[in-house]
């Protein structure tokens, strides 16, 4: 008895691997965009190499006549309409795959792009050498508001203020300043030290540029007006929402002035003054952890060295 099942029915090709792999792949890579560039490459060469196994294969069986539909038509009568249907299914499925993925990249590209650029392109606070003058303005032990114009080319737009303390020397014998950002690091309301005036302000301007304005200040400790955010004097948070140590410079002294330098993020800092140490981070965005586990939910900022 012959089998009619087995005659009738075309060969269908078993189930494919190829993309569950490349799922991995993506899974992998979007893992990677939030908590390690390495991940990421890794999802990236998975998803790629997936991929293009699992368009090849699809590209072979659609090459390869169906052997048992070939033997059970006249080969003379049908052999110029089968090839017109081959090649239409082929330009219908090539246009729904080639305009879903132009949909779906028309839809996460711009999402991608704001999500991760920002993390890429800093946020708009540079500083570059600016000049506050001689050290000698800046009373020993204690904090002077210094405001600064970041830009001359913009102006007083630019104008930024930093907290600076002269610690005095070093057990080095090296000059030692903390100069902490005045934003916050919860959503980056500018903070305020909590505590008087404590003399004349003094100005500065170094040749050419805008002045630089000094105010001492008696404060032991940072508040921010926006949620209630408190530091100590070092900068450590105390209270409130924020989620590390204030912001600071770096800095340098030449020919007996202080100048300012890059800014990076700070985890915590250990004793205070010019025995403090830093934990050293890359300027993060206020609101991002630098250290402890939930770092790994901030891809960008990278452990610097503790000094
Ligand atoms: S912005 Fe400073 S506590 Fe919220």
């Amino acid at each position: 008895m012959s089998n009619l099942h087995d005659d009738d029915t075309p060969e269908v090709p078993g189930p494919s691997l190829w993309p569950i792999g490349f799922a991995i792949g993506i899974a992998c890579l979007l893992v990677g965009l939030v908590i390690s560039v390495w991940a990421l490459i890794v999802g990236a060469v998975i998803a790629v190499v997936f991929g293009w196994l699992w368009v090849r294969e699809l590209t072979l069986r659609h090459a390869t006549p169906a052997p048992a539909v070939a033997e059970a038509e006249p080969v003379a009568a049908t052999a110029e309409p089968a090839m017109e249907t081959y090649d239409r299914g082929m330009f219908l499925g090539a246009a729904t795959i080639g305009l879903g993925g132009l949909i779906g990249a028309a839809v996460t590209v711009p999402s991608l792009g704001f999500m991760v650029l920002p993390s890429f392109v800093g946020d708009g606070v540079k500083t570059s050498d600016v000049d506050l003058g001689p050290i000698s303005n800046f009373p020993e032990g204690k904090y002077v508001i210094t405001t600064y114009v970041e830009d001359p080319d913009i102006g007083e737009v630019s104008r930024r203020t930093a907290f600076v303390r002269n610690n005095g020397l070093t057990t080095d014998g090296q000059p030692s300043f903390s100069i902490v950002f005045s934003r916050c690091v919860h959503l980056g309301c500018p903070i305020q030290p909590n505590g008087p005036a404590d003399g004349s302000p003094l100005e500065y301007a170094a040749d050419g540029k805008p002045p630089v304005t000094l105010q001492p200040v008696l404060a032991a400790s940072f508040g921010c007006p926006c949620h209630g955010g408190l530091y100590d004097g070092e900068g450590n948070r105390t209270a409130g929402p924020p989620v590390r140590a204030l912001d600071r410079y770096e800095f340098s002294i030449v020919n007996g002035n202080l100048i300012l330098g890059r800014l990076y993020s700070v985890g915590e800092v250990l004793g205070n003054g010019a025995s403090a140490k830093i934990s050293k981070y890359y300027h993060a965005y206020p609101g991002v952890h630098v250290d402890g586990v939930e770092r790994f939910l901030y891809p960008i900022p990278t452990p610097g060295s503790r000094s």
